[in-house]
């Protein structure tokens, strides 16, 4: 837990914690506030649709008196490597990386340095777990003051529509991303949800609807045409 105080009145004090279950509710009525609520059809969703978020990787800042104003999470994903003339024909292998995102931050309590200290909090903790690489898709304007640019990105590519120059990513292991290509592909644990029914499904294998449903791969749930391509 990190108390920051720096430069800020008293009143504008915050702390950052490991969000807790209790959390979600108020972490989610933030996310529409300060994003709205088209913010599930980005590209970035698909890397987190029925996943959970990586492992010690998700904050939240609260104000004083205890209210969630900020969030922050970050996602397993891999990245395809080239072929490096050793691996011979067999190919390069995935690379692990991180989704750093949605960050956000209470419109309430905009430019107080919460996103800032999300952020270099999460970059902290994801650099002393051992993680190489973080990547996100958003303005390298803000990002940029964190160490994110496009510089490894530029082979890489969302599953669904994304700007190009928006994609970033900050590696923690110099080098971890070098020759990254492709499309970048969820590799999080699944959701409770879908734990439970592929659980279901090998105990009734073929009697349950709904094991049968969440044990393919999660897709959208929206009709096609909201859907991002
Ligand atoms: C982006 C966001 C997280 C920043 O949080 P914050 O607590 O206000 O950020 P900080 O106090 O650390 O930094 C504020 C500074 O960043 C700047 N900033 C904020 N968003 C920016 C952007 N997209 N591009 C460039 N600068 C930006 C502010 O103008 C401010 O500048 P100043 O210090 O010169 O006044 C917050 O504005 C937010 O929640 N926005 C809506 C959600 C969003 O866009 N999230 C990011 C995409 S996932």
């Amino acid at each position: 837990m990190e108390l920051v105080q720096d430069n800020l009145p008293p009143a504008a004090a915050f702390e950052i914690t490991a969000e807790a279950p209790a959390d979600i509710v108020a972490r989610e009525a933030l996310l529409d506030r300060a994003m709205g609520v088209n913010r599930k059809r980005k590209s970035s969703e698909k890397l987190r649709r029925g996943r959970l978020p990586a492992e010690g990787l998700v904050f939240v800042a609260r104000d004083a008196v205890g209210r969630l104003v900020g969030t922050v999470r970050l996602w397993d994903v891999a990245v395809k490597l080239p072929i490096s003339p050793s691996s011979g024909e067999t190919g390069g292998g995935n690379a692990a990386a991180l989704l750093l995102g949605p960050l956000a931050v209470d419109p309430c309590a905009k430019s107080a340095g919460i996103g800032s200290a999300l952020m270099r909090h999460a970059i902290a903790e994801a650099r002393r777990l051992g993680h190489g690489a973080i990547v996100l898709v958003g303005d390298e304007a803000y990002y940029g003051r964190f160490g994110f640019s496009s510089a490894a990105t530029g082979r890489l590519a969302m599953p669904g529509p994304f700007e190009k120059h928006r994609l970033l990513a900050l590696e923690l292991e110099p080098g971890a991303l070098a020759g990254a290509e492709g499309v970048i592909v969820a590799t999080g644990r699944a959701a409770a949800r879908l734990r439970r029914a592929a659980f279901d499904q090998s105990r009734y294998p073929r009697s349950s609807t709904a094991a049968r449903t969440a044990t393919s791969p999660p897709t959208c749930r929206r009709r096609p045409s909201a859907c991002p391509a």
